[in-house]
């Protein structure tokens, strides 16, 4: 067998000659073409890498017992996720050191090609849960007919195509997290255990009555802190609390659904209101990475739109979009809608129900 060398094993004969583009010869390339093509052919490697860590993590996380002990195995790839999401938002600095004009030399020739039809990061999304109704669109063009429609007489189209498609089969993050969230013991009982649905509903109905005296205790005092009339402030309060009450019954899921987005909320309440109960540890710490992961989705979408407006201004895209306006859009998308919504609701400890059969998450009481 013959040794193997660095440029063989890491293909480097091949990796350094895919940049010629749509030339397909080096020398021709604009100046600072190279840096262009460069910059987003390392992103895309970069999506390449978290669609093969999330999946790892979702395989695990979807199994219909996880063991404790599988949690950080979870844990530490979405960590890896995160670190890439971080650098990916870093990254734009060095987009950034192409100037405005720079760009123009050569962007015409680009168009209707754009990041718009970045397979991979569509295959990140649907990964993760995004769902096709909740996509940010532009005029009538949707993200992934937008790739179908382009895919049809393109070289590549079926490779970006079938990427897609696959993605759309798999089992989501959020899907995953969901199941395992449903099955969280609350007050030590779980799910399918014989009076499981009572246990959830009283934990459900003293967490509302504690967000009640919370209410209460601040309208004590925040009227006059504020210099705010009492009455404006109880309907703040107020309102918070039918936002509280709606979300803790799930009388925003469809009514088939309702009963599971109960006990998947009532299970992710309990993990973020107890998270120094031992047994609660690498259960927050998944939730907290999933939060994070999200949160550098949103970084990454924020950033991208800055450097878009540093770079073209308030022109429209190539792709056509409104550009800015409408990569600003995308930055509202949240997936992990209920990971967010739970933040509204959370209480200070000395507010928070009494815990009930703590020996059961290892915790022992004085
Ligand atoms: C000078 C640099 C860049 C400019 C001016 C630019 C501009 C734009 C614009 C205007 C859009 C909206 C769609 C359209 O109308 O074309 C877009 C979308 C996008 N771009 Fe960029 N971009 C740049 C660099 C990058 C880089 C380096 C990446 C890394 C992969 C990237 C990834 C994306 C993605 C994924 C979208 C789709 C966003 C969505 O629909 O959620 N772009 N870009």
């Amino acid at each position: 067998m013959k040794k193997p060398t660095y440029w063989d094993y890491l293909k480097l004969p091949s990796l350094l000659t895919l940049q010629g583009g749509l030339e397909e010869d080096e020398a021709r390339l604009q100046p600072d073409e190279l840096h262009f093509i460069v910059v987003h052919q390392v992103y895309e490697l970069w999506f390449k890498l978290v669609l093969r860590e999330l999946r790892l993590a979702i395989e695990h996380l979807s199994r219909p017992r996880v063991p404790e002990e599988t949690i950080p195995y979870v844990v530490h790839h979405l960590k890896r996720v995160n670190e890439i999401l971080k650098l990916a938002v870093d990254q734009f600095r060095i987009v950034e050191t192409l100037t405005p004009q720079d760009f123009l030399d050569f962007r015409d020739k680009l168009a209707p090609s754009s990041g718009f039809q970045s397979f991979q990061m569509r295959e990140i999304e649907i990964l993760l849960g995004l769902e096709d109704g909740a996509r940010a669109r532009y005029g009538a063009t949707e993200a992934l007919s937008h790739i179908r429609e382009a895919s049809a007489d393109s070289p590549g189209g079926d490779f970006a195509l079938e990427h897609v498609e696959a993605a759309r089969k798999e089992t989501t993050l959020r899907q995953a997290l969901h199941a395992w969230l449903y099955r969280t013991p609350i007050q030590g009982s779980s799910a399918g255990d014989a009076g499981d649905g009572e246990a959830v509903s009283r934990f459900l109905a003293s967490y509302f009555d504690a967000a009640q005296k919370h209410a209460a205790a601040q309208q004590a005092w925040l009227p006059e802190r504020l210099g705010a009339e009492a009455g404006a402030v109880a309907a703040r309060l107020n309102d918070g609390l039918a936002s509280a009450r709606l979300f803790l019954e799930a009388g925003d899921a469809p009514e088939a659904e309702r009963d599971t987005a109960r006990r998947v909320r009532a299970g992710l309440l309990f993990i973020e209101s107890y998270r120094e109960l031992p047994l609660l540890a690498w259960p927050r710490l998944l939730v907290d990475s999933i939060v994070e992961l999200e949160e550098y989705l949103v970084l990454w979408r924020t950033r991208h739109a800055r450097m878009v407006e540093r770079t073209i201004g308030r022109r429209p895209g190539t792709g056509g979009s409104s550009g800015v306006d409408y990569l600003d859009q995308t930055a509202k998308t949240r997936i992990f809608t209920e990971l967010w919504a739970v933040r509204t609701l959370l209480l200070p400890r000395e507010f928070l129900p009494a815990l009930e059969n703590t020996q059961s998450y290892g915790f022992a009481k004085a």
